[in-house]
């Protein structure tokens, strides 16, 4: 059983890759994005909250990711594995879950920093679309749906992310680099932190991290 974190930033191919992984491996996918967007079109209270900070490209308060990520953990199979995807992003909420998963038995084996540079990451977020059923990941231009506007999986609605316009990609990308960088060095110093070029066809992206894994 490996627990795992995908890190890098906004569009750099984290929930792409965690698909991938998904099919190769029996992980519990906890995406802290994903479980935002469900609170959202749910209309819970921590969906509402949510909603104000993503649509301004900002972090959610740690507090509320740390008790959505330790809620969604705690029963899930202690022989599985979790992949952890976009989350922890500020060097509190890797402090916070040290304790979650010594207490649930568990320990972190690999961070894998997905490495893509600021200019790739803005093409590809103005461009992606996403499944509103099963968020499943599109490119409008060099992965579309087969028939426009429908995922090819489940038949779902594509939509654009609220949080996929320009300005606000580009707070993203500033909050990436004031508050989430750090967590790089905070894994280095666990020596647990291991890197892949995220600049790549997504298939041999998800080889290097499946020979990490
Ligand atoms: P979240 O949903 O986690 O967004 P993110 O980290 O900004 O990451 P993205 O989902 O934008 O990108 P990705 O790396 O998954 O890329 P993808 O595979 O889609 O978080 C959203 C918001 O929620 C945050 O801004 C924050 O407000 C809040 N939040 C979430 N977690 C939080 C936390 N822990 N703490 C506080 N707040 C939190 O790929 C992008 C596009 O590129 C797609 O179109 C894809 O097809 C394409 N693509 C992918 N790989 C490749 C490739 N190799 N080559 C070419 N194209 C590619």
């Amino acid at each position: 059983m490996k627990n795992v974190i995908l890190f890098g930033p906004p569009g750099a191919g984290k929930g792409t890759q965690a698909e991938r992984i998904l099919k190769e491996r029996d992980m519990f996918h906890m995406s802290t994005g994903d479980a935002f967007r469900e609170a959202v079109s749910k209309g819970t209270e921590t969906g509402r909250l949510a909603k104000e900070y993503m649509n301004r490209g900002e972090l959610v308060p740690d507090e509320v990711v740390v008790k959505i990520v330790e809620e969604k953990i705690a029963g899930i199979d202690g022989a599985k594995g979790v992949l952890f995807d976009g989350f922890p992003r500020t060097v509190g909420q890797a402090e916070a879950l040290d304790p979650v998963v010594d207490k649930l038995g568990r320990s972190l084996d690999s961070v894998i920093n997905i490495k893509v540079g600021d200019e790739e990451v803005i093409g590809r977020l103005e461009g992606r679309r996403m499944c509103r059923n099963c968020n499943r990941i599109f490119h409008a231009s060099w992965n579309p749906p087969k028939q426009k506007g429908v995922c090819d999986d489940c038949g779902g609605e594509i939509y654009q992310r609220d949080d996929d316009k320009r300005e606000v990609i580009m707070q993203r990308l500033e909050t990436y680099n004031g508050q989430t960088k750090p967590v790089l060095e905070y894994y280095g110093k666990k020596g647990i932190l291991k890197e892949v070029n995220g600049v790549a066809k997504p298939d041999e992206v998800a080889k290097e991290i499946l020979a990490i894994l």
